[in-house]
């Protein structure tokens, strides 16, 4: 693949200022202005194809959704809290466990109105409720049986806003009820998934708080990639920041691949399975 280097490098990124469809191949057009990726940035701008390249990948339907179904509980009639919810996608596969009610919960209002539509579109008996709120600043007002996370503590800049994130989750959430969590693997967080349409990379030594760059391209590599900037804490990092917000019975779990993978060339998601760049993390907010 021509330029994959260059486009492989974390120093650099793209402007997305006014992005559009792009008429040329991404992989060969110029890179624009280095920017820091602020997350609010990364998920506000309209401009943006989160929706188009990275949520349209395929370890989602044979990785992670299996993942998180194999944990979680029967959630029949459960008041369940889809944090961090994106376009809901989560928050629909809850209400189709049948789930009596869905919190579907983020910060950027353009995925919430991507959220809308996607809500919208589809017929369920159960309530999907969207918010639009910092989860770093969320009071204490709802009582959830379950809480789910996906792809949002590693978004903590700092242990302070790591800390802030899972106290308030904890405040949201019954006692003796679980919270699930899908995140970057602290012990292996780098990953070349390039036939995965996925690449994570650092630009020096990881340690506490390095930043991590997400790479997500267009599986017909027409739209421009999608970079995210995450980063990278220790797991005594996270299980300290839960604990302290009253979580206990901490556990990371690997990754497992759906039972259907029929459509893919044997052995093709092995080096995904064998490299695990994301884990699920299991853990219970104590009783009293
Ligand atoms: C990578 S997306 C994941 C979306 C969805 N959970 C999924 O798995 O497809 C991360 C989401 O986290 C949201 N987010 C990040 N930090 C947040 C915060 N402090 N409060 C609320 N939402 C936040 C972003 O707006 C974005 O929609």
């Amino acid at each position: 693949m021509k330029n994959m280097n260059f486009l492989f490098n974390p120093n650099l990124s793209f402007s997305y200022g006014g992005i559009g469809r792009l008429s040329s191949n991404p992989f060969t057009a110029p890179l624009l202005e280095t920017q820091f990726l602020d997350r609010r940035y990364q998920f506000n701008s309209a401009g943006y194809h989160y929706k188009e390249v990275s949520n349209n990948h395929d370890d989602r339907k044979c990785i992670f959704v299996p993942t998180v179904i194999k944990r979680l509980p029967n959630l029949e009639n459960l008041f369940i809290h889809d944090l961090a919810t994106g376009d809901a996608s989560w928050a629909k596969l809850f209400a189709d466990k049948g789930a009596d009610c869905v919190a579907a919960i983020d910060e950027s209002e353009y995925q919430l109105e991507i959220a809308k539509e996607n809500i919208r579109v589809c017929k369920r008996k159960s309530r999907i409720v969207l918010m639009n709120e910092d989860l770093s600043r969320m009071r204490g007002i709802l009582h959830a049986d379950v809480a789910f996370a996906g792809f949002l503590l590693h978004y903590a800049k700092d242990k302070n806003m790591l800390e802030k994130l899972c106290r308030n989750i904890a405040k949201n959430l019954k006692p003796g009820s679980p919270f699930f969590a899908l995140n970057s693997n602290p012990d292996n967080p780098l990953f070349n998934g390039e036939k995965y349409f996925c690449d994570i990379s650092a630009s020096g030594n990881l340690e506490e708080g390095s930043i991590l760059t997400i790479t997500d391209y267009d599986k017909k590599h027409i739209l421009q990639p999608c970079k995210f900037q995450i980063f990278q804490w220790s797991k005594e990092t996270y299980e300290s920041a839960l604990r302290k917000a009253g979580f206990d019975d901490i556990k990371w779990h690997d990754l497992v691949l759906s039972d259907d993978t029929s459509a893919y060339s044997p052995g093709y998601w092995d080096h995904y399975i064998s490299n695990q760049p994301t884990q699920l993390i299991e853990c219970r907010k104590v009783r009293s």
